[in-house]
């Protein structure tokens, strides 16, 4: 939710219109994780002022803005040091207008500006403790108190440096964050800092790196724990937390450098603070991920990155990564939309999830990731598949095989709702969270609950670093490649195919199991081929998509293997083409659903020649008696199924645990014909964001 970037040249030249350009690069990289409202800030050509641009709307929006507000040779005009930052929202406190758009500011004169991805769920308290002290609100949102809160400690000390002030800040808040801000007061300085939402940092050098990590700084005292120094002007948050206990905030001491600081220092650098490394990449493939209440300060060109508090086994460097992405993967090319563009790309993305890991040769399954685990899952009470959304619908279409192929009690769970229920958890335990973004709160939330509690913890996620891939004890990285549509896709038969590896892993040596495991891995070993098969139906999905485009509703059946298509069709449709659509289990029908029927209900079924084939025609016949007429999802020349309906996609036949792979591809193509009929924006959905942060 909400995109941040920002930009801080160092001994580089650069025009503030270069710096603009790229600011809202960034952000076009970044507009998936929100595009309610978007802006900038920069170092206004008046000598220490700050100029803002805020928009309602996209980036095309601030775009327009931006050409229309800074003319004047003086924008064409070299800046030796210059810092930017810029931000793309996904409303969550205030309406998406131009007062309640980042950047946020601390007073009139733009002392502090600040973006913010994330919720500070303790922001009424602050906002109280700096009304009393004479600051006037202007926007709803949770982030103005962050620009004012500096400002206010500033004024407190005005020895502080901009990154002590940072670091006092957020030790005052609560909740998500990610944050960069930049100040007048502090011109040629940028401070970032974050906690349960992602950032990172950037590099770019015009020789090579001379280091490869980063020592960080820590607080004064590294041996005894951080004590607060109770400051009587601090906020004071009368908090209820759980157990009925109140804290009160307080100021902390400051931190000090120690001679063994050694930050980077380079002589002409650029710094690139951001959300994700699609906004960097094509500018610098060097990035250091930060982690939570990580300070990151650029002060004279020099990064360095401090915390408060050093644990025990806390490491003394962050390590700078290089990226493997290539620009091209967060490209259009020659699609319309990345959506579309993604659905076309799963014969090659499910290639790269099996690669080095599925042998075709010796008919075996390796996962580096988890292989020395593998014992102590066997040993597990159970198995439990987290995620929500689409990952959790990769969840419930593996479940059968897991049960099948582990002979272990697998149970399928919406993180919310787990932990809704404070759900039992047991050390023996092995639970595995699947998310594309690797970020998901609710599911990052669960992840937390299940380790208290002794679990062991698999990540399935497809971004490499983030916070699910670093709290899991280990785990699959689905290497489906970047997915900036935001409805997800190509994650979801490369989660599917990841645990369908798992399971085949986990049968290694049942003897019984072999003809099934040889079974599955051929079916592994021509799927690329099946689904390029089935991407040749999008023509005639397209004309089905004419006949549909203009009805309220859709329904789609299934069972057994199809049902988790079935959901994750509905899904497709209901978030792309703002249509109606249930995924129905079609044994449930005669319990409710059926009442629906008639002959303009639109109804799709899957029906293939699999172990529940019989029970699917029973429910095709339920229907058609009731005078509906069913697209059917069947296999190439199943005449007979086909005769029940004038209207049917012939898919090819694989294994029936890998179907759902091929059934769910012309649901993906089906909304996105339907969505761009009814001239719905394809990659940024209404109300919707890629990287879902908040709970
Ligand atoms: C739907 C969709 C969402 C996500 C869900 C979880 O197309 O993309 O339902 O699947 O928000 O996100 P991740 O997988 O990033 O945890």
């Amino acid at each position: 939710m909400c995109g941040i970037f920002a930009y801080l040249n160092y001994l580089t030249p650069k025009s503030r219109h270069e710096v603009l350009d790229l600011l809202l690069n960034g952000l076009r990289r970044l507009e998936y994780r929100g595009y309610d409202s978007t802006g900038v800030a920069i170092d206004s050509p008046q000598a220490n002022d700050i100029v803002m641009v805020k928009r309602c709307g996209k980036v095309k929006v601030l775009e327009d803005a931006i050409t229309e507000h800074f003319s004047g040779k003086e924008y064409d005009e070299p800046v030796m040091t210059h810092v930017g930052i810029a931000h793309t929202r996904w409303a969550t406190h205030g309406v998406p207008c131009e007062t309640n758009s980042h950047p946020q500011r601390s007073d009139d004169e733009n002392s502090f500006v600040v973006v913010h991805n994330g919720i500070v769920t303790n922001y009424k308290d602050v906002k109280t403790f700096l009304e009393k002290r004479g600051y006037i609100f202007e926007s709803d949102t949770d982030t103005e108190v962050i620009a004012k809160l500096v400002h206010h400690l500033w004024k407190k000390h005005p020895g502080y440096s901009f990154r002590e002030l940072v670091e006092q800040v957020i030790q005052q808040l609560e909740g998500a964050f990610a944050i960069a801000i930049k100040s007048k007061h502090f011109p040629g300085e940028c401070v970032a800092s974050r906690r349960g939402s992602p950032l990172l940092v950037g590099i770019k050098t015009k020789t090579r790196l001379s280091t490869d990590h980063i020592p960080i700084l820590y607080g004064k005292d590294e041996k005894s724990p951080q004590t607060c120094e109770k400051d009587t002007e601090a906020p004071k948050t009368k908090e209820h937390r759980p157990h009925g206990q109140t804290r009160e905030l307080a100021v902390l001491p400051r931190t000090e450098s120690t001679s063994e600081f050694m930050p980077l220092e380079e002589k002409e650098v650029e710094y690139f603070f951001a959300s994700d490394a699609s906004a960097v990449i094509e500018h610098t493939n060097r990035v250091i991920y930060l982690e939570d209440d990580d300070v990151a300060a650029v002060r004279d060109g020099t990064l360095s990155i401090h915390r408060l508090k050093k644990c025990l086994d806390d490491p003394h460097a962050r390590e700078i990564t290089t990226l493997k992405m290539e620009i091209q993967q967060i490209m259009k090319g020659n699609y319309d939309y990345f959506m579309l563009k993604e659905i076309f790309e799963q014969p090659e993305s499910v290639v790269n999830t099996m690669r080095g890991r599925v042998r075709f040769d010796s008919k075996s399954v390796v996962l580096g990731g988890i292989k020395d685990f593998i014992p102590e899952i066997k040993r597990c009470r159970r198995l439990m598949l987290i995620g929500c959304g689409t990952s959790y619908h990769s969840a419930v279409a593996t479940r059968q095989l897991l049960e099948e192929l582990t002979e272990l009690p697998v149970m399928v769970e919406l993180a919310s709702d787990f932990l809704d229920r404070n759900t039992p958890i047991f050390r023996d335990d092995v639970c595995f969270f699947i998310s594309q973004s690797g970020e998901t709160a609710d599911s990052l939330m669960a992840l937390r609950y299940c380790k208290q509690r002794g679990a062991l913890i698999v990540g399935i996620t497809n971004t490499v670093g983030s916070s699910i891939c670093r709290e899991s004890h280990c785990g699959v990285h689905i290497n489906a490649g970047p997915e900036i549509g935001v409805a997800s896709t190509k994650a979801y038969t490369s989660q599917f195919i990841s645990l369908v590896m798992f399971a085949l892993v986990m049968s290694e040596d049942r003897l019984s199991l072999q003809q099934r495991r040889l079974e599955i891995i051929q079916a592994l070993y021509e799927l690329p081929d099946r689904i390029r098969q089935v991407l040749k139906l999008d023509s005639q999905v397209q004309e089905l998509a004419k006949d549909l485009f203009q009805h309220k509703s859709l329904l789609i059946m299934g069972r057994g293997y199809n049902f988790a298509t079935c959901l994750e069709g509905a899904l497709k449709v209901k978030e792309l083409t703002y249509m109606h659509s249930e995924g129905i289990m079609a044994g449930e029908l005669k319990h409710g659903p059926l009442a629906l029927i008639d002959d303009r209900m639109p109804v799709m079924m899957i029906v293939l020649r699999d172990p529940v084939y019989i029970k699917c025609i029973n429910a095709l016949q339920q229907v058609t008696s009731r005078k509906g007429c069913p697209i059917i999802i069947c296999e190439e020349g199943d005449e007979e199924t086909k005769s029940y309906s004038s209207r049917s996609l012939e898919i090819p036949r694989t294994v029936d645990c890998l179907q759902g792979i091929l059934t769910v591809i012309p649901m993906q193509l089906l909304s996105y014909h339907i969505a761009v009929l009814r001239g719905c924006d394809v990659d940024c959905p209404r109300n919707l964001a890629k990287s879902v942060t908040v709970e």
